[in-house]
Protein backbone atom coordinates (compact mmCIF):
# COMPACT_ATOMS: atom_id res chain seq x y z
CA UNK A 1 0.00 0.00 0.00
CA UNK A 2 0.98 3.78 -1.09
CA UNK A 3 -0.30 5.91 1.57
CA UNK A 4 0.11 9.77 0.90
CA UNK A 5 -0.93 12.34 3.36
CA UNK A 6 -1.33 15.61 2.26
CA UNK A 7 -1.60 19.07 4.08
CA UNK A 8 -4.68 19.77 2.88
CA UNK A 9 -8.09 18.77 1.16
CA UNK A 10 -6.70 20.71 -1.70
CA UNK A 11 -3.28 18.96 -1.67
CA UNK A 12 -4.99 15.71 -1.95
CA UNK A 13 -7.12 16.55 -4.60
CA UNK A 14 -4.48 18.08 -6.83
CA UNK A 15 -2.08 14.69 -6.01
CA UNK A 16 -5.07 12.37 -6.53
CA UNK A 17 -5.70 14.02 -10.37
CA UNK A 18 -2.29 14.11 -11.44
CA UNK A 19 -2.42 10.13 -10.33
CA UNK A 20 -5.74 10.34 -12.68
CA UNK A 21 -3.95 12.56 -15.54
CA UNK A 22 -0.84 10.32 -15.36
CA UNK A 23 -2.44 7.42 -15.72
CA UNK A 24 -4.69 8.80 -18.61
CA UNK A 25 -1.33 10.32 -20.82
CA UNK A 26 -0.08 6.92 -20.48
CA UNK A 27 -3.47 5.17 -21.70
CA UNK A 28 -5.65 7.52 -23.39
CA UNK A 29 -8.42 4.48 -23.44
CA UNK A 30 -8.07 4.32 -20.14
CA UNK A 31 -11.12 2.66 -18.35
CA UNK A 32 -11.91 4.36 -14.80
CA UNK A 33 -14.24 3.58 -11.87
CA UNK A 34 -15.34 7.13 -10.42
CA UNK A 35 -17.06 7.90 -7.12
CA UNK A 36 -19.37 10.70 -5.83
CA UNK A 37 -20.08 12.65 -2.75
CA UNK A 38 -18.30 15.38 -1.49
CA UNK A 39 -14.78 14.02 -1.11
CA UNK A 40 -13.95 13.73 -4.78
CA UNK A 41 -15.39 17.14 -5.80
CA UNK A 42 -11.83 18.64 -5.92
CA UNK A 43 -10.30 15.90 -7.82
CA UNK A 44 -13.62 16.68 -10.25
CA UNK A 45 -11.96 20.17 -10.07
CA UNK A 46 -8.61 20.49 -11.04
CA UNK A 47 -9.69 17.08 -13.84
CA UNK A 48 -11.65 19.86 -15.20
CA UNK A 49 -9.21 22.82 -14.99
CA UNK A 50 -6.75 20.55 -16.45
CA UNK A 51 -8.96 19.66 -19.47
CA UNK A 52 -9.54 23.69 -19.96
CA UNK A 53 -5.78 24.19 -19.78
CA UNK A 54 -5.70 21.58 -22.59
CA UNK A 55 -2.95 19.53 -20.54
CA UNK A 56 -5.51 16.63 -20.49
CA UNK A 57 -7.96 15.11 -22.92
CA UNK A 58 -10.85 12.92 -21.77
CA UNK A 59 -11.94 12.07 -25.16
CA UNK A 60 -11.06 8.25 -25.21
CA UNK A 61 -11.28 7.29 -21.60
CA UNK A 62 -14.30 5.23 -20.52
CA UNK A 63 -16.00 5.13 -16.64
CA UNK A 64 -18.18 3.31 -14.66
CA UNK A 65 -19.45 4.76 -11.71
CA UNK A 66 -19.73 3.19 -8.19
CA UNK A 67 -23.11 3.82 -7.07
CA UNK A 68 -26.27 5.54 -7.60
CA UNK A 69 -29.90 5.67 -5.55
CA UNK A 70 -32.50 3.54 -6.43
CA UNK A 71 -35.93 4.98 -7.58
CA UNK A 72 -34.32 8.49 -8.83
CA UNK A 73 -34.63 10.00 -12.21
CA UNK A 74 -31.49 10.69 -13.91
CA UNK A 75 -32.25 14.82 -13.46
CA UNK A 76 -33.40 13.95 -9.92
CA UNK A 77 -31.19 16.60 -8.56
CA UNK A 78 -29.81 14.14 -6.14
CA UNK A 79 -29.32 11.53 -8.48
CA UNK A 80 -25.78 10.10 -9.16
CA UNK A 81 -26.32 10.45 -12.94
CA UNK A 82 -26.55 14.30 -12.06
CA UNK A 83 -23.63 14.60 -9.76
CA UNK A 84 -21.72 13.49 -12.53
CA UNK A 85 -22.81 15.75 -15.20
CA UNK A 86 -22.33 18.99 -13.24
CA UNK A 87 -19.28 17.78 -11.70
CA UNK A 88 -17.74 16.52 -14.26
CA UNK A 89 -18.98 15.31 -17.52
CA UNK A 90 -20.91 18.39 -18.85
CA UNK A 91 -16.78 20.39 -18.65
CA UNK A 92 -14.89 17.93 -20.27
CA UNK A 93 -14.12 16.23 -23.63
CA UNK A 94 -15.30 12.65 -22.58
CA UNK A 95 -17.78 10.91 -24.83
CA UNK A 96 -21.26 10.34 -22.90
CA UNK A 97 -21.82 7.03 -24.68
CA UNK A 98 -18.75 5.71 -22.58
CA UNK A 99 -19.81 6.67 -19.43
CA UNK A 100 -21.40 4.44 -17.34
CA UNK A 101 -23.65 5.04 -14.37
CA UNK A 102 -25.87 2.21 -12.76
CA UNK A 103 -29.63 3.19 -13.56
CA UNK A 104 -31.94 3.90 -10.69
CA UNK A 105 -34.93 2.61 -12.02
CA UNK A 106 -35.30 -1.85 -13.38
CA UNK A 107 -37.83 -3.56 -14.16
CA UNK A 108 -35.24 -6.37 -13.32
CA UNK A 109 -32.73 -5.28 -11.02
CA UNK A 110 -30.63 -8.42 -10.62
CA UNK A 111 -30.64 -8.94 -14.56
CA UNK A 112 -29.28 -5.39 -15.01
CA UNK A 113 -26.41 -5.75 -12.13
CA UNK A 114 -25.18 -8.87 -13.98
CA UNK A 115 -25.17 -6.46 -18.02
CA UNK A 116 -23.55 -3.95 -15.51
CA UNK A 117 -20.61 -5.92 -14.50
CA UNK A 118 -20.81 -7.67 -18.15
CA UNK A 119 -20.14 -4.08 -19.66
CA UNK A 120 -17.21 -3.69 -17.00
CA UNK A 121 -15.66 -6.56 -18.38
CA UNK A 122 -16.28 -6.08 -21.61
CA UNK A 123 -14.68 -2.77 -22.06
CA UNK A 124 -11.46 -4.64 -20.49
CA UNK A 125 -11.97 -4.11 -16.96
CA UNK A 126 -10.93 -0.84 -14.48
CA UNK A 127 -7.72 0.80 -15.18
CA UNK A 128 -7.91 2.48 -12.08
CA UNK A 129 -10.74 2.43 -9.53
CA UNK A 130 -11.64 5.60 -7.17
CA UNK A 131 -13.08 5.41 -3.98
CA UNK A 132 -14.35 7.64 -0.98
CA UNK A 133 -15.18 6.14 2.04
CA UNK A 134 -17.97 6.66 4.52
CA UNK A 135 -17.80 7.15 8.08
CA UNK A 136 -19.17 3.33 8.68
CA UNK A 137 -16.17 2.37 6.76
CA UNK A 138 -18.25 1.33 3.10
CA UNK A 139 -16.89 1.72 0.28
CA UNK A 140 -19.13 2.19 -2.90
CA UNK A 141 -22.13 1.31 -0.74
CA UNK A 142 -21.20 -1.65 0.36
CA UNK A 143 -22.22 -1.36 3.90
CA UNK A 144 -21.16 -3.13 7.07
CA UNK A 145 -22.09 -6.63 6.84
CA UNK A 146 -21.51 -10.34 7.90
CA UNK A 147 -19.75 -10.97 4.58
CA UNK A 148 -18.26 -9.09 1.15
CA UNK A 149 -21.22 -9.16 -1.37
CA UNK A 150 -19.01 -9.78 -4.56
CA UNK A 151 -20.75 -8.23 -7.62
CA UNK A 152 -22.94 -5.06 -8.93
CA UNK A 153 -25.87 -5.69 -6.52
CA UNK A 154 -28.78 -3.87 -4.76
CA UNK A 155 -28.34 -2.76 -1.30
CA UNK A 156 -30.39 -1.19 1.81
CA UNK A 157 -28.60 1.57 2.71
CA UNK A 158 -27.52 1.83 6.62
CA UNK A 159 -28.94 4.25 9.19
CA UNK A 160 -25.76 6.04 9.31
CA UNK A 161 -25.46 6.04 5.77
CA UNK A 162 -28.85 7.56 5.37
CA UNK A 163 -28.09 10.19 8.04
CA UNK A 164 -25.16 11.33 6.23
CA UNK A 165 -25.98 11.29 3.03
CA UNK A 166 -29.11 13.16 4.05
CA UNK A 167 -26.91 16.80 3.85
CA UNK A 168 -27.62 16.77 0.20
CA UNK A 169 -31.99 16.32 0.89
CA UNK A 170 -34.03 18.48 2.23
CA UNK A 171 -34.93 15.94 4.73
CA UNK A 172 -33.64 12.48 5.82
CA UNK A 173 -37.09 11.46 4.98
CA UNK A 174 -36.09 12.17 1.11
CA UNK A 175 -32.86 10.53 0.77
CA UNK A 176 -33.54 6.76 -1.13
CA UNK A 177 -33.54 3.94 1.61
CA UNK A 178 -32.22 1.44 -1.53
CA UNK A 179 -29.24 1.81 -4.09
CA UNK A 180 -27.24 -0.13 -6.94
CA UNK A 181 -23.84 -0.42 -6.02
CA UNK A 182 -20.74 -2.27 -7.24
CA UNK A 183 -19.78 -5.12 -5.11
CA UNK A 184 -16.51 -6.03 -2.91
CA UNK A 185 -15.43 -8.07 -6.03
CA UNK A 186 -16.27 -5.83 -8.85
CA UNK A 187 -13.85 -3.55 -6.94
CA UNK A 188 -11.36 -5.84 -6.04
CA UNK A 189 -10.87 -6.81 -9.83
CA UNK A 190 -9.82 -3.27 -10.75
CA UNK A 191 -6.07 -2.96 -11.74
CA UNK A 192 -5.46 -0.52 -9.22
CA UNK A 193 -7.37 1.39 -6.63
CA UNK A 194 -6.84 4.99 -5.59
CA UNK A 195 -8.82 5.84 -1.92
CA UNK A 196 -9.18 8.92 -0.96
CA UNK A 197 -10.64 10.52 2.73
CA UNK A 198 -10.66 13.92 4.35
CA UNK A 199 -11.35 15.70 7.38
CA UNK A 200 -11.77 14.39 10.58
CA UNK A 201 -14.97 12.95 10.35
CA UNK A 202 -13.21 10.06 8.36
CA UNK A 203 -10.09 9.12 10.66
CA UNK A 204 -11.49 6.45 12.58
CA UNK A 205 -12.98 4.64 9.30
CA UNK A 206 -9.20 5.31 7.94
CA UNK A 207 -7.66 3.79 10.62
CA UNK A 208 -10.21 1.06 11.03
CA UNK A 209 -9.70 0.51 7.13
CA UNK A 210 -5.87 0.49 7.11
CA UNK A 211 -4.52 -0.57 10.12
CA UNK A 212 -6.72 -2.79 11.98
CA UNK A 213 -7.76 -6.99 11.27
CA UNK A 214 -9.84 -7.11 7.46
CA UNK A 215 -13.64 -7.30 8.17
CA UNK A 216 -16.60 -6.97 6.34
CA UNK A 217 -17.56 -5.02 8.89
CA UNK A 218 -15.09 -2.49 7.97
CA UNK A 219 -15.99 -3.12 4.10
CA UNK A 220 -13.11 -0.75 2.93
CA UNK A 221 -10.42 -3.12 4.83
CA UNK A 222 -10.57 -5.46 2.29
CA UNK A 223 -8.65 -2.95 0.25
CA UNK A 224 -5.57 -4.50 2.10
CA UNK A 225 -5.52 -7.27 -0.05
CA UNK A 226 -4.90 -5.71 -2.94
CA UNK A 227 -1.97 -5.36 -4.99
CA UNK A 228 -2.34 -1.86 -5.85
CA UNK A 229 -3.76 0.36 -3.45
CA UNK A 230 -2.68 3.94 -3.00
CA UNK A 231 -4.34 5.66 -0.37
CA UNK A 232 -4.09 9.69 -0.38
CA UNK A 233 -5.70 11.79 2.51
CA UNK A 234 -5.48 14.52 4.02
CA UNK A 235 -4.13 15.60 7.58
CA UNK A 236 -7.19 15.46 9.44
CA UNK A 237 -8.30 11.77 8.07
CA UNK A 238 -5.01 10.62 9.05
CA UNK A 239 -4.49 12.01 12.60
CA UNK A 240 -5.37 8.41 14.19
CA UNK A 241 -2.82 6.61 12.68
CA UNK A 242 -0.07 6.04 14.61
CA UNK A 243 3.12 6.03 12.38
C1 LIG B 1 -20.31 7.46 -3.57
C2 LIG B 1 -19.66 6.40 -2.82
C3 LIG B 1 -19.60 6.45 -1.33
C4 LIG B 1 -18.85 7.71 -0.87
C5 LIG B 1 -18.82 7.76 0.66
C6 LIG B 1 -18.15 9.03 1.15
O1 LIG B 1 -20.27 7.18 -4.94
O2 LIG B 1 -19.23 5.45 -3.40
O3 LIG B 1 -18.95 5.31 -0.85
O4 LIG B 1 -17.56 7.69 -1.37
O5 LIG B 1 -20.11 7.70 1.17
O6 LIG B 1 -18.95 10.12 0.80
P1 LIG B 1 -18.43 11.60 0.95
O7 LIG B 1 -17.31 11.77 0.00
O8 LIG B 1 -19.61 12.47 0.62
O9 LIG B 1 -17.99 11.76 2.37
Amino acid sequence: MNLLIAGSYDEMSKLAAKRVASLIRSKPKAVLGLPTGSTPLGLYKELVAMYQDKVLSFKDITTFNLDEYEGLDCDNVNSYYRFMSDNFFNHVDINRKHTNIPMGKSEDFLKYCIEYEEKIKNSGGIDLMILGIGNNGHIGFNEPSEYFPGITHRVKLHKETIKANSRFFSCVEGVPRYAITMGIRSIMHSRSIMLLANGPGKAEAIKKAIREPITPKVPASVLQLHQDLTVIIDEEAASLLDD
